[in-house]
């Protein structure tokens, strides 16, 4: 079977005010009202027709996953539980762990994380398709992006010979400097890794005990302890902090994807986007003539290239020039819209406050 793993881990700084702890990215309403959370399990629901899925996240946001999860008409669904997060590879390690107790070592695992948007479903399920046929010949399967900027936010995969249902990875470069990624644009021969990743399970437990063997043995200490808890109709599994805290807090990018040479990517021209930061949230809407966007009340007068995002009152702006203002009944953000990576320093600083 495929059976798709959610990671929704992460936190989501950069859009601040809107992404708390409280309330991270995945839970993020969309312009259309549904949450990235949502959308992740409705395409995951079609592309593994209907396999329940695994998601691992924090301990505070189960129940508010476990709620998304029924949202999207799903039933069913383990969940592991991390008090904090030890990174991607241990995430994927655990799951795949997980997977081969509970549905064998011939499982194949979808992992999507919780916070893109794929605006092509269709294109999605048949990139889904070739790279479960890829992911059990033995393949660790990359989606790759064709890109469009030298984004340094992202892995850069070197297309290699081709394969039956996708291509060779000749290279895995993760989060390039910024130099390095012109380079890869410039060079047409490179795809941005999408993030998602179509894993046989013994594949992938046995390129970790390869590459990786300190985050697979200290998974395996988690593994055998997990607390189990009945809520609702859905399997939560508690991950023991202690031994977790042991996990080398890697991401699978470097642990896996730069060292191992079993991977191969599928192009996948599926509308995808990482909504990392404001300016991909403000993307998402319509624009005006003068390139002024809002995804609530606004007034423009004389403005251009402003981005509102309000939740209550009406927001206005005068004569603004490339802005983003997002309003919340507790917190504003005014950004300068070429300096939309750097809210995360503001989150850095408010932390360093308490
Ligand atoms: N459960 C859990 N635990 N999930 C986690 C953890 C963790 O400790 N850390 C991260 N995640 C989740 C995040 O919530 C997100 O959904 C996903 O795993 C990926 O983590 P990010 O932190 O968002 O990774 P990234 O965006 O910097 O880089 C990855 O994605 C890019 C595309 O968006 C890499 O795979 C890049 O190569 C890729 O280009
Ligand atoms: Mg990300």
């Amino acid at each position: 079977p495929l059976v798709p793993v959610v990671l929704s881990g992460g936190t989501g700084s950069r859009l601040w005010p809107v992404s708390r702890e409280a309330h991270p990215k995945p839970f993020m309403a969309m312009p259309d009202g549904e949450s990235l959370l949502r959308k992740t399990y409705a395409r995951a629901a079609l592309a593994s027709q209907g396999q329940a899925p695994l998601t691992v996240t924090n301990r505070e946001y189960f129940f508010l996953s476990r709620d998304t999860l029924q949202e999207a008409g799903v039933t069913g669904g383990d969940f592991l539980l991390e008090a904090s997060g030890r990174n991607t590879a241990g995430a994927i390690a655990m799951a795949a762990l997980h997977l081969a107790q509970t549905r064998g070592a011939d499982a194949v695992m979808l992992v999507l994380p919780a916070d893109h948007l794929v605006q092509d479903v269709p294109a999605f399920q048949a990139a889904v398709a070739q790279a479960h046929a890829l992911a059990e010949q033995g393949h660790l399967v990359t989606f790759g992006i064709v890109p469009d900027r030298p984004e340094t936010g992202f892995g850069y995969i070197q297309k290699g010979a081709p394969l039956a249902n996708g291509h060779a990875v000749s290279r895995f470069v993760e989060k390039p400097p910024l130099a390095q990624a012109q380079a890869y644009l410039a060079s047409g021969e490179y795809l941005w890794n999408s993030g998602m990743f179509c894993l046989g399970v013994r594949t992938v437990l046995d390129e970790l005990a390869r590459h990786a063997p300190d985050v697979l043995e200290a998974c395996r200490r988690c593994a055998t302890d997990l607390k189990s808890r009945e809520l609702g109709g859905v399997h939560g599994l508690e991950i023991p902090d202690a031994a977790y805290q042991a996990v080398p807090s890697i991401s699978i990018d470097h642990a896996l994807m730069e060292r191992s040479d079993r991977v191969a990517v599928v192009p996948a021209d599926i509308g995808w986007s990482d909504i990392g930061s404001w300016t991909a949230v403000r993307d998402l809407s319509p624009a005006d003539a003068r390139q002024n966007r809002a995804t609530s009340d606004a007034v423009f007068v004389d403005a251009d290239s402003t981005y509102v995002h309000g939740e209550q009152r009406v927001v206005a702006a005068v004569g603004t020039r490339n802005l983003v203002i997002v309003d919340t009944p507790d917190a504003l953000l005014v950004a300068d819209a070429d300096r939309v990576q750097d809210v995360r320093e503001v989150v850095a600083q408010l932390k360093q406050r308490q």
